[in-house]
C-alpha cells in the first residue's frame, strides 16, 4: 500500500495563480474572487475608462492634489536626494506630476516602477523617456504583494515609496497592515512612504462612483467572468450575472458583487470543477476600503510608520499621506 495513493489530485491548471484563485474562491462560501483577477488586457482598459468617468472622482481628485501640492510634498520630504519607487505603478500615468516636482527639486531622479505587467512598465518607460529626460526609469517586474526584497537600495540616497491611487483599499485591514509592515522591514530610517487613499464621504457619492450611469464598472466587474471563460474554459455567460455595488458601513468599504440572475451550474473544465449558483447568489469580487485621517494614521502606526504630513482636496474626498519610518527623527 502506497502511503499517498489516496491523496486526491487536482488538475495542473489549479496550481497556476489564476487557477488556484478561481478554485479557492468559487468553492468557498460565500463565493469570492480576488480583485487582481480584473486586470487582464481588457480589464486594464476598462479600469482606465473608469478613471475618466464623471462619477469616479478618485483618480481626478488625487491628480488635483498632486498638481497643487507636489512641490510641497518634496519640501516636506526634506531630502537632498530621493529615489522614487512605486508599488503597482502600471503605466505610471499620475506619477508624472510627482516626477516633475522631484526633478525641480533635485535635478536627476531615479524612478523604479514595480508592477506585474511588463507591457504596462514598457509603456511607462517609453513615455517617461520622452517626457522627462532627467528621470532614469528602471522598471522592476514583480508582485509587490508577495515578492521579497524587491525594493532597490543605494547608499546615500533616501527612498520614497509611492503607493497611490487608493490601491491599498483593496486589502482587508489586517492584510494592509501586514503589507505595510513588510515594506517597513525593507526600508531604513529616513526613508518615506507616500500613501494615497480614498476618504469616507456621503454614501451616495461613494455608491455613484461604483455604479456609473454608462455601465463601465458593471462591465469591468463582469469581465472577470469573461477572463475565466477564456483562460480556464468555463462556460460562464456574463449576461446572467448582475453587477451590484453596496456600501458596508460597519467595515467602511464599498463591496462589489456579481449576482446570479438564475439558478445555474457552471463547469470549469481546466479545474475539473462544477459550480452551482442559486438565483440571487453572488460572488464577492472586490472590497474598496475608505479611510479617515485617523484610520490611515492608525494603520501606518501599526506598521511602524508615523504620518509626517497630509494633503487633501477642498472637499476632503481623497488624502495623500507622507509617512516616515517611525522613530527616525
Ligand atoms: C484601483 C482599487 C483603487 O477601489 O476604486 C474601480 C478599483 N473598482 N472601480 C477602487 C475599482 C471599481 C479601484 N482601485
Amino acid at each position: 500500500m502506497h502511503a499517498f495513493s489516496s491523496v486526491p489530485c487536482l488538475p495542473e491548471a489549479a496550481s497556476t495563480p489564476i487557477g488556484a484563485e478561481v478554485y479557492r474562491g468559487l468553492t468557498a462560501l460565500p463565493k469570492r474572487l480576488s480583485p487582481w483577477l480584473f486586470y487582464d488586457q481588457r480589464g486594464s482598459e476598462l479600469f482606465e475608462a473608469i478613471t475618466e468617468l464623471p462619477e469616479y472622482y478618485l483618480t481626478r481628485t488625487e491628480r488635483d492634489i498632486f498638481a497643487q501640492y507636489a512641490d510641497e510634498i518634496f519640501e516636506a520630504a526634506d531630502a537632498k536626494k530621493l529615489a522614487l519607487i512605486e508599488l503597482g505603478a502600471g503605466t505610471a500615468a499620475k506619477t508624472g506630476l510627482l516626477l516633475a516636482a522631484a526633478v525641480r527639486r533635485q535635478g536627476r531622479v531615479s524612478y523604479y516602477p514595480i508592477d506585474i505587467s511588463a507591457s504596462a512598465l514598457e509603456e511607462a518607460r517609453r513615455r517617461i523617456g520622452e517626457e522627462q529626460p532627467q528621470v532614469s526609469c528602471l522598471p522592476i517586474i514583480a508582485d509587490y504583494t508577495t515578492d521579497r526584497s524587491e525594493i532597490p537600495t543605494a547608499t546615500g540616497v533616501r527612498r520614497m515609496v509611492l503607493y497611490i491611487g487608493s490601491s491599498i483599499g483593496n486589502f482587508e485591514p489586517a492584510e494592509a497592515v501586514a503589507l505595510l509592515r513588510r515594506l517597513r522591514g525593507q526600508l531604513a530610517p529616513g526613508d518615506l512612504v507616500l500613501l494615497g487613499v480614498d476618504h469616507v464621504k456621503d454614501r451616495s457619492t461613494l455608491l455613484r462612483a461604483y455604479n456609473d450611469a454608462a455601465g463601465v464598472t458593471a462591465e469591468f466587474n463582469r469581465n472577470v467572468l469573461t477572463r475565466i471563460r477564456r483562460e480556464l474554459g468555463a462556460n460562464f455567460r456574463p449576461g446572467l450575472f448582475r453587477h451590484r455595488a453596496c456600501w458596508n458601513d460597519r467595515e467602511s468599504r464599498i463591496e462589489m458583487h456579481l449576482e446570479s440572475l438564475v439558478t445555474q451550474e457552471i463547469s470549469i473544465p481546466a479545474l475539473e470543477l462544477t459550480v452551482s449558483f442559486r438565483r440571487g447568489e453572488s460572488i464577492h469580487t472586490e472590497n474598496s476600503y475608505k479611510f479617515t485621517p485617523e484610520s490611515v494614521a492608525g494603520m501606518l502606526e501599526r506598521a511602524g510608520f508615523a504620518v509626517r504630513r497630509e494633503w487633501t482636496d477642498a472637499r476632503r474626498w481623497f488624502g495623500v499621506y507622507l509617512a516616515e519610518v517611525a522613530g527616525s527623527r
